[in-house]
């Protein structure tokens, strides 16, 4: 999650401090997401996928509106997060479709949603023989955005477990739901067998953590800055248990736009999607997903959509689920 932010892990629960750091880090985010871009090479082939739960329904977007019942359900784990961020297209739109147009600009994104229901494509997803649900949040598609709070706002998964990789945090941000920590074992290890040194720096994040982290960004950034970098609570893809940050080991790049150019973030993007992981918030496509780049925040859909989505060049999941872009809270 996190842009803008210092350089060490957990500084997303203390966010703000040093301003002309940031604005670096602006600066160079672009650099680092277009070396990044480059850096990527297409294509490899579908892997089974370990998908568990179901239901169906797709593409039916939903939701609306905040989360309005607080459910903390806190742990006192470690909270994360921090980083910097990158910027994209520099005129926010709404559609799903105006998001492969972006270019590169510091324009953060936009709080003023335009869009319309009518201009989601449909979606891509259908044609996939497994179907799940996009709003149950144990749902490996379920979507989460600024249009798209969870449901309940209370949402704790309950099959969290620690998976067995190389950990930066302990405690509730340590955790993931059962498939995606299955699923992260086994990325890690191929990681690892290829020489990138990964670790799990932000899993699990409770409504209250989820709270305590975007009122650190409030108080820091202000609201609107605060937006661009972490979810409101109910609004956090990290509550689901489905996604986590990851890190290398070390700390200078930690959440920072240069770490889209580390070996950990490069092989995850090349290859995160054998695993069923897509990174989520991609370069240039915050006028869709609500937020700049953040190389380092994998997701769990399983390998058949990450991988489908990967053949089809579809970069974030609101266009290839036929949802409405989600740049901003209305
Ligand atoms: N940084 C991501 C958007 C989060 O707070 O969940
Ligand atoms: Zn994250």
């Amino acid at each position: 999650m996190c842009y803008n932010c210092p350089s060490e892990p957990f500084a997303e629960a203390r966010p703000g401090d040093r301003p002309s750091r940031r604005a670096v880090a602006r600066l160079l985010m672009a650099a680092a997401g277009l070396s990044a871009l480059a850096a990527c090479t297409p294509a490899l082939a579908p892997e089974a996928s370990g998908t568990t739960s179901a239901a169906s329904g797709t593409a039916s977007p939903a939701a609306s509106g905040e989360a309005s019942s607080p459910v903390p359900s806190g742990s006192g784990s470690t909270s994360t997060g921090a980083s910097a961020r990158t910027s994209g297209a520099a005129s926010p739109t709404s559609s799903a479709s105006a998001a492969s147009s972006a270019s590169a600009s510091a324009t953060a994104p936009s709080a003023a949603p335009t869009t319309t229901a009518a201009a989601a494509p449909p979606s891509a997803a259908s044609r996939l023989p497994k179907q799940y649900s996009l709003t149950a949040p144990a749902s490996p598609w379920v979507i989460v955005n600024k249009h798209r709070p969870l449901k309940p706002a209370s949402y704790v998964p309950a099959d969290l477990v620690q998976p067995r990789v190389a950990l930066a945090v302990t405690g509730e941000a340590a955790q993931l739901n059962r498939t995606t920590a299955a699923a992260a074992e086994r990325m890690f290890a191929a990681a690892a067998a290829d020489g990138v040194t990964m670790t799990l720096a932000s899993g699990y994040r409770s409504y209250a953590t989820q709270t305590v982290t975007y009122n650190g960004y409030v108080s820091s950034q202000g609201r609107a800055a605060a937006d661009t970098a972490s979810a409101r609570p109910g609004h956090s893809e990290h509550q689901t248990g489905w996604a986590f940050d990851i890190g290398d080991g070390g700390a200078a790049c930690s959440f920072q736009p240069c770490f889209a150019e580390q070996p950990a973030a490069v092989w995850a993007k090349a290859n995160g999607h054998r695993f069923g992981f897509v990174v989520r918030y991609p370069f240039t496509q915050h006028t869709i997903t609500g937020y700049f780049y953040e190389s380092w925040h994998l997701r769990y859909v399983g390998a058949e959509a990450a991988t489908d989505m990967r053949k089809r060049g579809i970069a974030t999941l609101e266009q290839y689920f036929g949802l409405e872009a989600a740049p901003g809270y209305r």
